[in-house]
């Protein structure tokens, strides 16, 4: 077998095999094969696509390129939950608990953010004290006291997707559906899941821009975790505003524990009831997750999990941790009218701006700044309304963030209907 044979075939609209898949991707991980014969294969694929097989066995050969957790033995049912990604999105920080409180059993690895979209280990790291590093055997003993373990993923999971990521990151490879689907999954089966759900997102503020790419990509999600041994239930959810209130590592998880403790009801309180009836359902089970908010069950476990990772408990019982110095607002200057669009891009960018994101993997990350947007599509709005709270660690950086949000919002003179929260 030679990696000459395999760019061919797929050059050629041949299959490859799962030995073929499981040579390129251990050819990846331990760089024996070199970077233009990989992106040579990558571009290949890019242009004549992979056969759901084929998908699923390169999605099996790069989970088996390095470690797989080993979760068997957890109290049962185990799940995982995996999001495309958007701005404002701290659906993890609301689902696990509220899962754990349903009495599932949630482990999941995640990932820093990188760009508009922010990480959920960003967010966790806000909290004083909190714990991103557990080892596999950790995380594993802390899920089966408690219900709910998180940590960031470890390089030795699924080393291949990050060597064949980085090359598509550079040779327009990346909006592949196939590239796409076997990346996400990869990562699911070497982190020991066997049920997750992945919210796809869509919208202006997510990778997926449109609703038939969205929905495309959720199938072939679905099809391909089943042909892989994955049990994956995906649910296309709305990214074309904020989601939520907040955007900004402590803010988000400000806002998250407002929503455990059954303080919010808005469009992100939805999407984490309908993920947790839809995960519920998915494993059989008929818990009710409003009732694990009013019960203050799904707070409790939050407490839990904090403690749990070493973070702070003064976050539950005061809104003064990691507060930025420096605050403006930014104003509505029109007439009175409705809101027709919030660009989720913009706001994600000006957070980047703020500190609270990376513009490169080395940037340093100031968790005490973000937006709030207190506005959403349909709202009516007055002259002088405050759209945006800007939170920053000094006055230059809150007008220039100020300035750009000045311009993020679009407004109609006639009545506009709310967006849903769930697409499909
Ligand atoms: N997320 C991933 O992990 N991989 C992709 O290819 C796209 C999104």
């Amino acid at each position: 077998m030679t990696v000459i044979d395999i760019i061919a075939k797929t050059r050629d609209r041949a299959p490859l095999s799962r030995a073929e898949f499981d040579f390129l991707a251990r050819g990846a991980a331990n760089a024996t094969i070199p970077d233009y014969q990989l992106a040579a294969w990558l571009m290949a694929a890019y242009l004549n696509g992979l056969s759901d097989q084929e998908t699923a066995n390169l999605t099996l050969a790069m989970a088996d390129s390095g470690e797989r957790v080993d979760l068997a033995g957890l109290p049962k049912p185990w799940v995982d939950k995996h999001s495309t990604g958007g701005v404002g999105d701290k659906t993890t920080l609301v689902l696990l608990p509220l899962l754990a409180a349903c009495g599932l059993t949630v482990v999941k690895m995640s990932g820093p953010g990188l760009g508009k979209t922010g990480g959920t280990i960003d967010k966790l790291a806000s909290i004083p004290g909190f714990r991103t590093d557990l080892s596999p055997d950790q995380m594993k003993e802390q899920a089966g006291a408690i219900g709910i373990a998180l940590t960031g993923q470890t390089p030795a999971l699924a080393p291949a997707d990050k060597v064949l990521y980085a090359l598509r990151d550079v040779t327009a490879t990346v909006p592949s559906l196939p590239l796409i689907v076997s990346s996400i999954l990869s990562k699911k089966i070497a982190g020991g899941a066997e049920t997750v759900i992945l919210d796809v997102k869509c919208g202006r503020g997510a990778f997926m821009p449109d609703l038939e790419r969205a929905t495309e990509l959720s199938a072939a999600l679905e099809r391909v975790g089943s042909q892989a041994g994955l049990r994956v239930k995906t649910v296309v959810t709305d990214m074309d505003q904020p989601l939520g209130r907040t955007a900004g590592n402590a803010l988000e998880v400000k806002e998250a524990i407002r929503v455990l403790k059954g303080m919010e009801s808005g469009r992100f309180t939805q999407l984490c009831l309908h993920l947790a009836h839809a995960m519920l359902a998915t494993v059989g089970m008929d818990a009710d997750p409003s009732e694990a908010i009013r019960s203050g069950k799904a707070i409790a476990k939050m407490e839990q999990w904090v403690a749990a990772q070493g973070g702070s408990a003064e976050v539950f019982t005061s809104e003064n941790w990691q507060v930025a110095p420096s605050h403006t607002e930014v104003t509505h200057t029109g007439g009175s009218a409705w809101v027709e669009s919030i660009d989720a891009e913009t706001v994600g960018l000006a957070v980047v701006g703020l500190g609270g994101g990376r513009k490169i993997k080395s940037d340093t990350i100031d968790p005490r700044v973000g937006v709030e947007t207190l506005i959403e599509v349909g709202d009516a709005v007055t002259p002088g309304q405050t759209l945006f709270h800007v939170h920053a660690a000094d006055h230059h950086a809150a007008e220039a963030a100020g300035q750009s949000l000045a311009g993020a919002t679009r407004f109609s003179a006639v009545p506009v209907s709310p967006r849903p929260v769930i697409l499909s």
